[in-house]
């Protein structure tokens, strides 16, 4: 009699199973019951209902379950592996799937890097895109579009989005302001690299050009009536001059205005707002003596301004010096020249 129900059981699963394996919608049979759930070790229960109607509204729409869940042949199923999207992601894919650098760049980010290694907390493609509700990035509902991206990232980086949800960028990009930089545009999307990396967007090195591409003379922020001199007055600066000979050490925009934390230099909690200044030039190995003197003086200095005052005067001094003293050898090599030519004819 047990044997029997044994083999009853055995004969359950078998049916079951090929249910599973030739209809894969057939695991509807129990994941479209909107009370199916399961306890997790911590206690917590969690909906193993799977709403179709809106995995009918994704860009998988034409996807069965097992096309995902490739590891699920058998019931019941309890250890179930996280589903592999590089199944049909890789470039040359024959079912359709997007193609490009993007799978080479993920592989060589920081984040494909430490799931390489093994980190459990490193995102892999479902933990950004998500997973049932993947829909196309242009769509307001989606992971990925440009205003949600923030808080996509922001699950694992808390204390990154913290800061730079009260940042001007953060605030802007919020109000519906999409030249605004969200987490991609100083960061890249699946080429993130770590800061210290050469290569990454915002290395030091990187990081002016990563503004500048909107703050620059060319860069969307003039449409917001800021100005967009800042890069060249930058450039202009002892700060620029020495970064481009390559020093390593001086400012670059981040150092004075923060990253997550932008603001306005109006707003009080800005790191260049007046009172702060002596706080950020004189961090540690840069501008120990700061004062608030130190920063009456405009930072973003253009010489050729006259609103710079005396700077302006100082600059024209020595464009003038520069352009007679030119003149004046200029002068000195034609005389001297001409004076040799009459020698010469004279001794002939
Ligand atoms: C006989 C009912 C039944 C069928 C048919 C069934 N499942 Fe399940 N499934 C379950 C139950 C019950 C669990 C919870 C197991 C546990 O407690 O860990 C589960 C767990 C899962 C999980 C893991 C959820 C998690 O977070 O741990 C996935 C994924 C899953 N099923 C997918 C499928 C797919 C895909 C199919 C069809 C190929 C399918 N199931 C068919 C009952 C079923
Ligand atoms: C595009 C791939 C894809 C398709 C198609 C797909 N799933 Fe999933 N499913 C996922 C991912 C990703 C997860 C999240 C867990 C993980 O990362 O493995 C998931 C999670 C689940 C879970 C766990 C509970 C939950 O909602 O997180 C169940 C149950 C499940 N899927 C069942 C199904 C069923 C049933 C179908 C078909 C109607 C289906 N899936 C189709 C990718 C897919
Ligand atoms: C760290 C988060 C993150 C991870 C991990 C990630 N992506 Fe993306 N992905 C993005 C962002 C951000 C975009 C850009 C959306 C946009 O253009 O605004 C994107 C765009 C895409 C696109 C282009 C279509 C679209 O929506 O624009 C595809 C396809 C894609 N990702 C697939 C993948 C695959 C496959 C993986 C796993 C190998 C993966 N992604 C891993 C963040 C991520
Ligand atoms: C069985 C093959 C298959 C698997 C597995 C798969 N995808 Fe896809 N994916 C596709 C195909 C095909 C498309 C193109 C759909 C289209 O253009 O209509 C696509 C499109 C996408 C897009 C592009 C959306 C856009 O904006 O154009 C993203 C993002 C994406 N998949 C992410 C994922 C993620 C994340 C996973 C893993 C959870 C995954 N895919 C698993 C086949 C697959
Ligand atoms: C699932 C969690 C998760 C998501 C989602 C995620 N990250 Fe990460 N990220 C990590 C982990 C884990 C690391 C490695 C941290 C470490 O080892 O220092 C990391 C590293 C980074 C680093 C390098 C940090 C450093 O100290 O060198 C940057 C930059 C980064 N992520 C940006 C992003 C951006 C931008 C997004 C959204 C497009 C994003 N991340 C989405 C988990 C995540
Ligand atoms: C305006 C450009 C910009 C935006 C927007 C931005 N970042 Fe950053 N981020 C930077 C710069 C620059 C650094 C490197 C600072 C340094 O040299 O250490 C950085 C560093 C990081 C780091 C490394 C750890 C740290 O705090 O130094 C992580 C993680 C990170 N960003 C994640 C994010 C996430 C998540 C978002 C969106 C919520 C985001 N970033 C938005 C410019 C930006
Ligand atoms: C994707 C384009 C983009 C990038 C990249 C970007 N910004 Fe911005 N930034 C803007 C826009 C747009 C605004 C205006 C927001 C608003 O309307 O309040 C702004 C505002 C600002 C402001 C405030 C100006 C004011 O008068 O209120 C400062 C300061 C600033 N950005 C500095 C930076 C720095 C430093 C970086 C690099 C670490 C950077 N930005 C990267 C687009 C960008
Ligand atoms: C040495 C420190 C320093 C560096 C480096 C620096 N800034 Fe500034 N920036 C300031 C200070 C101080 C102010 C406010 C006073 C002023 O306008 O001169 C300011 C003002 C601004 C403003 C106007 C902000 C507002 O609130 O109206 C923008 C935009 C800006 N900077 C962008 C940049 C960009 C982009 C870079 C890099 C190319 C950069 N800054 C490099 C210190 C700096």
């Amino acid at each position: 009699m047990t044997r029997l129900t044994t083999y009853g059981y055995c004969l359950l699963t078998v049916l079951l199973f090929s249910a599973a394996q030739a209809a894969p919608q057939k695991c509807l049979l129990c994941h479209g019951k909107k009370d199916l759930t399961k306890q997790e070790e911590t206690g917590r229960t969690v909906s193993l209902y799977v709403d179709t109607a809106q995995l009918q509204m994704t860009v998988h729409a034409d996807r069965d379950c097992a096309d995902c869940h490739i590891d699920i042949v058998e019931i019941p199923h309890k250890q179930v592996r996280k589903v592999n999207c590089r199944r049909c992601h890789y470039t040359g894919n024959p079912v359709g799937a997007p193609e490009g650098e993007l799978y080479d760049q993920y592989e060589h980010s920081v984040h494909g890097i430490e799931v390489a290694r093994g980190n459990p907390r490193a995102p892999v493609c479902q933990d950004c895109h998500g997973s049932h509700d993947i829909i196309r990035h242009d769509l307001a509902a989606s992971k990925m579009y440009k205003q949600n991206i923030p808080q996509t990232c922001g699950r694992c980086h808390i204390e990154v989005y913290a800061d730079y949800r009260e940042s001007v960028h953060g605030m802007a990009l919020a109000r519906g302001i999409m030249d605004s930089p969200s987490c991609a545009s100083c960061h890249g999307e699946h080429n993130i690299q770590r800061p210290e990396e050469p290569g990454s967007k915002v290395s030091a090195a990187n990081v002016t050009g990563t503004c500048s591409d909107c703050h620059g003379p060319m860069g969307v922020a003039s449409k917001y009536g800021i100005k967009t001199d800042r890069t060249v007055t930058f450039e202009e600066s002892f700060h620029g001059v020495a970064q481009m000979m390559e020093s390593r050490m001086v400012a670059n925009c981040a150092s004075c205005h923060g990253y997550h934390d932008v603001r306005s230099h109006d707003d009080p909690k800005s790191s260049v707002y007046p009172d702060n200044i002596p706080a950020t030039c004189g961090k540690p190995g840069c501008h120990p003596e700061a004062t608030v003197s130190f920063a009456s003086g405009k930072i973003h200095i253009d010489p050729k301004s006259k609103e710079s005052g005396i700077l302006y005067y100082i600059s024209r001094f020595f464009m003038i010096l520069t352009a007679s003293t030119l003149a004046g050898l200029f002068v000195f090599i034609v005389l001297d020249l001409f004076r040799r030519a009459r020698k010469a004819r004279a001794k002939r």
